[in-house]
């Protein structure tokens, strides 16, 4: 394959968990489905066993809608919870308002996100409180409509269930609806040793974007819906964004057998040890100042700036001068391509986290290895020397009209061509 990239020695890259390949269980499950007839749109047994399954974990009768990425789980979940003039709440580091090239906004005709503050990529209740009532019943503003949470966190961080119950009391008393990206569902799961009826509907979710792809599938994710009225609505509305696939059976190959004996929880158990193997690894590395505590899928760190050639220091060599970051997958080392990149326990990247700028500033090369995480955006900036941490606060920044908060020291929005989701 000419599409390798470069790794460490022992084969692992550390850029993203989408460079993992796929769970063996699930090609094997694709190929079996691939044989004989059914019906086409979801109209096989492939996905009534998926569904089945869902709501099997889930304790209740779910609605499950499956989709080709995360981004069109999240874009039509928020359409069904958000009118256009309604406004998304959610974290400023959130997914769905970094990285999904405004497809929320596209989805809900045009409502608009806006930023809650809050530490470790969390949204912070009083910030909520006061955001679901700002500006309600006046015309002239964005209604707050739906609350977004991300579980794991683009930081990798995770809410209590009581944290999440705290905000989603929040937002219903205001009447808006909750939605959680799910991308890493599994991994937060597998972290706090809940069900996943109580990190979700009994937390007070109103729906799901259900991850599976980041944790073994191919490409496979879910919208699970737990209020029956929005079943026909999304179903609608899958189908004209494209999401209603004509062979949806291999969709639900996937997915059925992602909750098949449990896979899902090992690639994410797994995953999770990997991160905190990384982490302590680091911390064991001189130089190296972890700037975060390792959660479920993910490591930051901070080390002395290197020269961009001094591989030594680098876990890969996809991008050259700024800093590093990365995270936990859930596939083990190929045993077969120890050189690509194609299955890795653990991965971090090579990227401009803080830029050339920053390093003349501090000394530093950032290094972070963290699954999602939107690096400019850590709350946290280590220099060498006394820990310095930035909790909160920072300068107002404009993101088209949102008015998000982000920390001081962060690089300028031009600076983030070099991100990947
Ligand atoms: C937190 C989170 N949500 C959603 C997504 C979207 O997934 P996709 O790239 O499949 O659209 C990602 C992707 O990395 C993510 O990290």
């Amino acid at each position: 394959m000419s599409a390798t990239i470069a790794t460490t020695p022992a084969g692992h890259a550390f850029i993203s968990d989408n460079m993992a390949g796929a769970a063996p269980e699930i090609v094997q499950a694709v190929a079996d489905a691939a044989a004989g007839q059914v019906l086409p749109y979801g109209n096989d047994p492939f996905t009534d066993s998926a569904r089945r399954r869902l709501s099997e974990i889930f304790e209740r009768d779910v609605d499950v809608f499956m989709v080709s990425t995360g981004s069109a789980a999240n874009g039509l979940s928020l359409a069904a919870l958000t009118p256009p003039w309604g406004s998304v709440l959610a974290h400023p580091d959130s997914h769905i308002h970094h990285d999904e090239c405004g497809a929320p906004e596209f989805f809900t005709a045009g409502a608009k996100l806006v930023g809650v503050p809050g530490d470790n990529s969390m949204i912070d209740p009083d910030a909520l409180y006061a955001a679901v009532r700002r500006k309600a019943g006046d015309v002239h503003s964005v209604q707050p409509s739906a609350v977004s949470i991300s579980q794991a966190t683009e930081l990798g961080s995770v809410y209590t269930v009581a944290e999440i119950r705290r905000l989603s009391a929040i937002a219903k008393d205001a009447g808006l609806r909750v939605h959680m990206d799910g991308a890493r569902f599994a991994n937060a799961l597998a972290h706090l040793g809940t069900t996943p009826a109580e990190m979700t509907w009994k937390a007070g979710i109103d729906v799901l974007s259900f991850g599976a792809t980041k944790n073994g599938a191919m490409t496979a994710d879910a919208i699970v819906s737990f209020d029956p009225e929005l079943a026909t609505e999304l179903g609608f509305r899958a189908k004209r964004a494209g999401q209603l696939a004509s062979k949806m059976r291999f969709y639900a190959a996937q997915i059925d057998a992602y909750l098949t004996d449990d896979l899902w929880l090992r690639n994410a158990r797994r995953a999770n040890a990997m991160a905190t193997r990384l982490g302590d690894g680091l911390k064991a590395i001189p130089d190296i100042a972890l700037v975060a505590t390792p959660r479920p899928t993910s490591s930051s760190a901070a080390c002395p700036s290197t020269s961009p050639k001094d591989s030594s220091r680098r876990a890969t060599s996809s991008t050259t001068t700024g800093g590093s970051r990365g995270g936990s997958a859930w596939s083990p080392p190929s045993p077969t391509a120890p050189t690509t990149s194609t299955s890795s326990s653990t991965r971090s990247a090579a990227t401009h986290a803080d830029g050339p700028g920053h390093r003349r500033r501090t000394g530093l090369r950032r290094v972070r290895l963290i699954s999602p995480v939107r690096p400019e955006l850590l709350p946290v900036m280590t220099p060498l020397g006394p820990r310095r941490r930035v909790a909160g606060g920072g300068r107002e920044r404009s993101y088209g009209r949102g008015g998000f908060t982000s920390p001081p020291g962060v690089p300028p929005a031009e600076d983030r061509r070099w991100r990947s989701s």
